[in-house]
């Protein structure tokens, strides 16, 4: 068992925060965080800014906020860099995006347009549907990482932080396969040096992060950091990372649901769900590679919380679709649809239909605030590895090969706040609650 660290060094100083991609969900974020800063708009949807946790008995009542608990840094300490394989600036980046509001994207366009991308690590082999051109060139893999470690040690010095995290925002890649190029550093490093197509431009941001001593979070589907070759260097150099892809939208609300069928016993023929968007994420999930990357994921999590394997009567047969179509006129507002069809006593069939009509960058900013805030708090906490108690974050949370992964929203809140417990000292919370009956 990890024995509990001993110390958390203070949120002291500034929190620099690398976006890779600096497309709908960054630049919203970035707003999201200038807005609150400078004209006070609340951070809803973020656990870090307006969750309380439960201390000790229900009798005792201390529910202080999150982020009074744990040592955090301030949102107003936050300064940002990002890449991205277009050059367009913050501000435009934003307005392109549509997501915000032209009177907010007002607000916000001074802290916006300061955000100039540096030049990305990209390739039309990984994101077919995009044509980058602010693209940096090297003779290999591992020189384009020198070169994205050059960016991070000059951010460093410029802006004078006195930490760093990094967060994957960028669009996801093709779908690849864990292979003997993942296997180790050694062999990563090797196939980097050797331009090797199983190292894909995010192992290669992810590398530098953690060669820099930069924790790293994955917000999209791609392999990136899930590899044998990436928790190596992360335990070398002490490192927390974690991932992948943001819980946002249908997969939020089957997370949600699903938890919920399985408590009382409902059994599911089929689930079908289907969306509509139109925004730069759609059209890259509109090319098969891409989208095989994003079923995987979102295929995953109804078996992992039903566990057909365990209640074969109720989920041993059920048919799971997922489809993802681009359709331009619907912007970054995401349109879902779901059909469950369940069955109860005496097996009568029953139907739940969802329409979710959701904004997809405004559910994931936050996610992507309090992924900031809780890796560097992980790494002043010294803990490293894959961190699994953010999987509350995540579609395809990572989890060391031996485990299976933990889908259920609840179970993953709980894992959350009795890790923040533990950290501090805390009695971690069982909700047995004999105490009170005695
Ligand atoms: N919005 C959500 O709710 C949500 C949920 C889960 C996951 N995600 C994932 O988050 C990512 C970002 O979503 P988005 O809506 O902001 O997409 P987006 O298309 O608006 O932004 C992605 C940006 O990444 C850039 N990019 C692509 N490859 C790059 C590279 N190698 N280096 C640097 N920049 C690169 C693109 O030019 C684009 O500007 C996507 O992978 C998406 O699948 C989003």
């Amino acid at each position: 068992m990890r024995q509990k660290p001993t110390k958390i060094e203070p949120a002291e100083g500034k929190l620099g925060v690398l976006l890779v991609g600096l497309g709908a969900v960054s630049t919203t974020f970035v707003a999201g965080v200038a807005l609150g800063r400078r004209h006070g708009r609340r951070p809803f949807g973020s656990l870090t800014q307006m969750g309380t946790i439960r201390l000790g008995k229900r009798t005792d009542n201390r529910s202080p906020l999150i982020k009074e608990f744990v040592p955090l840094a301030d949102p107003n300490d936050l300064v940002f860099g990002a890449w991205d394989c277009f050059a367009d600036d913050g501000y435009t980046a934003a307005a392109k995006a549509g997501v915000l509001h032209n009177e907010d994207l007002a607000l916000a366009r001074e802290d916006l347009a300061a955000l100039r991308p540096w030049p990305a690590v990209f390739s039309r082999d990984y994101v077919k549907r995009l044509d980058g051109t602010h693209v940096k060139k090297g003779k290999n893999k591992l020189e384009l990482a020198e070169q994205l470690m050059e960016d991070i040690r000059r951010f460093q010095q410029e802006t004078g932080v006195a930490r760093t995290v990094m967060i994957w925002c960028a669009s996801t890649e093709v779908f690849l396969r864990p292979g003997p190029a993942h296997e180790s550093l050694a062999a990563l490093e090797k196939a980097m040096a050797a331009n090797d197509p199983s190292v894909a431009p995010s192992m290669i941001y992810a590398y530098a992060a953690l060669r820099c001593g930069v924790p790293f979070a994955n917000g999209a589907p791609n392999l990136t950091v899930d590899i044998p070759a990436m928790w190596e260097l992360a335990r070398e150099r002490e490192l927390p990372i974690c991932g992948k892809d943001f819980k946002t939208g249908q997969t939020l609300m089957k997370t949600i649901l699903a938890p919920g069928l399985k408590a009382r016993m409902l059994g599911l023929h089929g689930w079908f769900s289907s969306n509509i968007l139109g925004n730069r994420d759609g059209e890259v999930l509109d090319d098969p590679e891409s989208f095989k990357t994003k079923e995987e994921s979102k295929l995953s999590v109804l078996d992992s919380i039903l566990q057909p394997q365990l209640y074969g009567e109720l989920y041993g047969d059920f048919h799971h679709k997922v489809r993802i179509n681009y359709y331009p006129p619907r912007g970054d507002n995401k349109e879902s649809w779901d059909n469950l069809d369940i069955f109860g006593w005496l097996g009568y069939p029953m139907q739940i239909k969802i329409n979710f009509l959701c904004r997809d960058s405004i559910l994931a900013a936050p996610i992507v605030l309090d992924l900031a805030l809780f890796l560097d708090l992980a790494r002043r906490s010294h803990l490293h590895g894959i961190q699994e108690w953010l999987s509350f974050y995540f579609k395809s949370p990572m989890v060391p090969p031996k485990l299976y992964a933990e889908h259920d929203l609840f179970i993953q809140l709980i894992k959350l706040k009795n890790t923040l417990r533990w950290l501090r000292g805390e009695e971690l919370i069982t909700h047995l609650g004999n105490e009170y009956y005695d």
